[in-house]
């Protein structure tokens, strides 16, 4: 049996999934998303994925199509068709059909629900953890509310595409300053030459990663301070460690910025024994230690 989406009410087939051409999603990207990771068929996260949801939803003046607990339903139902163990759900909630106009729908739109699963090789990502990946940077040029995690990713995929052309696996974003933002598609760390670990704190020019909050809570647990800053191209490539963080990639090594080979060129301490408390957090292991974290 083929995949299986759920779209507005009904699980359908995943090649026979469509929206309406006036969804306000396809027309004008007014819409946000998440991705929740499976892991052994558990959700990693999820209350605090839907509690970012509902953030986005709310800085958006949209609402939601329906309660959280029914969500969470159509969760584990996208999952079960699909029959996933180790994978990803994707949840995207647009504005609505409507007929084109930028300004909001005179009569409210009902929002439009989208979820679909897929299964995710946990040894393609775990092989590619054991080289490190190769990164580029390339200019950050999104709007001022890269906090909303909203399906307009035109810069990011832009961004991704570089990389792509260029044999990299993410591209670094870098402001007018020359500051790291985030990835395209991740967060972006560093230990550097002091032996610190560092992110960029979560203003409104990323977004704040649930895996980067989980992170936190667990390298605290673990002894390890993470000091919160924004951090220069310049420091990125004389780190000793530079790594990335999302639901898709948890901690990935990066062992090359542009031409520069960070540390030894290889992954580092902290940035595997990261990946390997997270790993163990996936699968249920120290869950309790980070739950509770908010967006
Ligand atoms: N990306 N920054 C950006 C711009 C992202 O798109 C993502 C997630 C992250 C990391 O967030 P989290 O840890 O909550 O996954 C940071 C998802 C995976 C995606 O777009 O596929």
């Amino acid at each position: 049996m083929g995949r299986v989406a759920y779209v507005n009410g009904r699980y359908l087939p995943h090649r026979h999934a469509t929206v309406h051409i006036e969804d306000r999603g396809y027309q004008f990207a007014d819409g946000i998303y998440e991705v929740v990771t499976v892991s052994g068929g558990r959700f990693v996260d999820e209350i605090g994925h839907l509690e970012r949801l509902d953030r986005s939803l709310r800085e958006l003046e949209m609402d939601a199509p329906m309660s959280r607990a029914a969500m969470r339903v159509i969760m584990r139902e996208v999952v079960r068709r699909n029959k996933v163990r180790d994978g990803i759900v994707y949840l995207q909630i647009t504005r609505g059909v409507a007929p084109r106009d930028h300004a909001f729908p005179a009569t409210p739109t009902r929002p439009a629900l989208v979820m679909t699963a897929k299964s995710m090789s946990m040894a393609g990502g775990a092989a590619r953890a054991a080289d490190g990946i190769k990164a580029i940077t390339a200019p950050d040029i999104r709007w001022d509310r890269c906090d909303i995690k909203s399906v307009a990713l035109l810069p990011n995929c832009l961004a991704k595409q570089a990389a792509r052309e260029a044999g990299a696996y993410e591209a670094l974003l870098v402001d007018a300053d020359g500051m790291i933002t985030e990835g395209s598609s991740t967060n972006a760390w560093m230990v550097d030459e002091d032996g610190n670990l560092v992110t960029r704190q979560a203003d409104n020019n990323i977004l704040n990663g649930i895996t980067r909050l989980a992170l936190n809570a667990l390298a605290e647990r673990d002894g390890v301070r993470i000091v919160e800053r924004g951090f220069s191209v310049d420091e990125a490539k004389r780190a000793r460690e530079l790594f990335i963080t999302s639901s898709s990639s948890f901690v990935m090594p990066v062992v090359q910025l542009d031409d520069s080979v960070i540390g030894n060129g290889k992954p580092g301490s902290v940035a595997s024994r990261l990946r390997e408390i997270y790993s163990a957090y996936m699968t249920g292991e120290n869950r309790e230690a980070a739950a509770g974290v908010g967006v």
